[in-house]
């Protein structure tokens, strides 16, 4: 299955079946028909995987960078561009990202920094990442201030989805996935109980068609991609506040997972929606084995605090919220209301 995101003379196809790697030697061929040299970034766990058995079709080095969230600072940044200047990787040459989201969010801001700017082909092998994070030219690191504060849009020649990658990925990080998933099934305005119908290809495809549509339509989040922020203001908070504490305690999806709950539970606070749409986001959740506990050691000011710093907002707190009228961006949300409706959904059972 392939998916189109749509931006005139830099559409690309996001590529969705098992064996997708193997297309990379015909879309650099394609797309990128004067490279002579491609750095493959990846982890070191990820190159010693049985299916990292790529084949560019030109002269390629593959460089690791660290594992998970660690590779997303603005020192592996450095480490890297250092890394491809040695290698004298040329204007013409082509930067691929192998990994989750991390790793395809730090290659791809590589890619559009170094000579600033260079050709990127991004190969997810996360769940995040074919759903998300590989697809739309969003790329960034991190700062100790918050997630992705230093990124730019650059958009790749094409995306591999291959699910032959999935194989291998820890059960968490598989979890973690389908908070984005569950994201999309939610924007879709999806019931629960489909998804008993659905394979994991189908929520990809699904996934990847509403991103490339959204993508497609506004490319730099001048309206409507916003939406795919949507349980990302409580989520971003809940990931910064867990970073800070222990890099492993909560993954970007579990974030999200929680996020969407709490979002639909301050939808229904500001009479937006009914009690059925919050059972219809918990029996998602559910449905995709995800939790939506809030962490209990998290304080109420210190998320508050944390949401006012997200990067969409603008001084104020900024959610998307399902309403009446589909969902949309709202802002100057009252913080003793989101106070009030962090803290019962804290307390619930
Ligand atoms: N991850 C949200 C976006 O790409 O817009």
């Amino acid at each position: 299955m392939n998916v189109t995101v749509d931006l005139a003379s830099r559409s690309y196809d996001v590529v969705i079946e098992h064996g997708a790697r193997h297309g990379l030697v015909e879309l650099l061929r394609f797309r990128a028909p004067n490279a002579q040299v491609a750095a493959i970034v990846t982890s070191p766990s990820l190159h010693a995987q049985p299916w990292f058995d790529f084949e560019s079709g030109l002269t390629q080095h593959v460089l690791e960078v660290p594992e998970g969230e660690g590779a997303k600072s603005l020192a592996t940044l450095e480490a890297l561009c250092e890394q491809l200047a040695t290698l004298r990787l040329s204007r013409d040459d082509v930067v691929v990202g192998v990994g989750g989201g991390a790793i395809t969010d730090l290659a791809g801001f590589a890619a559009s920094v170094y000579l600033r700017g260079v050709a990127l082909a991004q190969v997810p092998t996360s769940l995040v990442g074919m759903v998300d994070a590989a697809i739309g030219g969003k790329t960034a690191v991190n700062l100790r201030a918050g997630k992705n504060l230093v990124g730019a849009f650059h958009q790749p020649l094409g995306v591999l989805c291959d699910f032959d990658t999935l194989l291998t990925l820890p059960e968490r990080e598989r979890l973690g996935g389908l908070g984005e998933v569950a994201k999309c099934w939610l924007l879709e305005g999806r019931r629960a109980g489909d998804l008993a119908a659905a394979s994991l290809p189908d929520l990809v495809t699904m996934s990847v068609q509403l991103k490339g549509a959204i993508v497609s339509a506004d490319e730099f989040e001048g309206g409507r991609r916003a939406l795919l922020n949507y349980g990302h203001t409580l989520g971003h908070a809940l990931e910064s506040l867990s970073l800070a504490r222990d890099v492993d305690e909560l993954r970007h999806g579990e974030a999200v997972a929680i996020g969407l709950a709490f979002a639909v539970r301050l939808a229904h606070a500001l009479g937006r929606v009914d009690a059925q749409e919050i059972v219809n986001h918990d029996e998602v959740l559910l449905a995709l084995g995800l939790s939506s506990r809030m962490p209990s050691h998290m304080s109420t000011p210190g998320l508050l605090d944390a949401m006012t710093r997200d990067k969409k907002a603008h001084h104020d707190l900024t959610f998307v919220l399902a309403g009446p009228e589909g969902f949309g961006v709202v802002r100057h949300v009252d913080p003793s209301l989101v106070a009030d409706v962090l803290d019962s959904f804290r307390g619930e059972p």
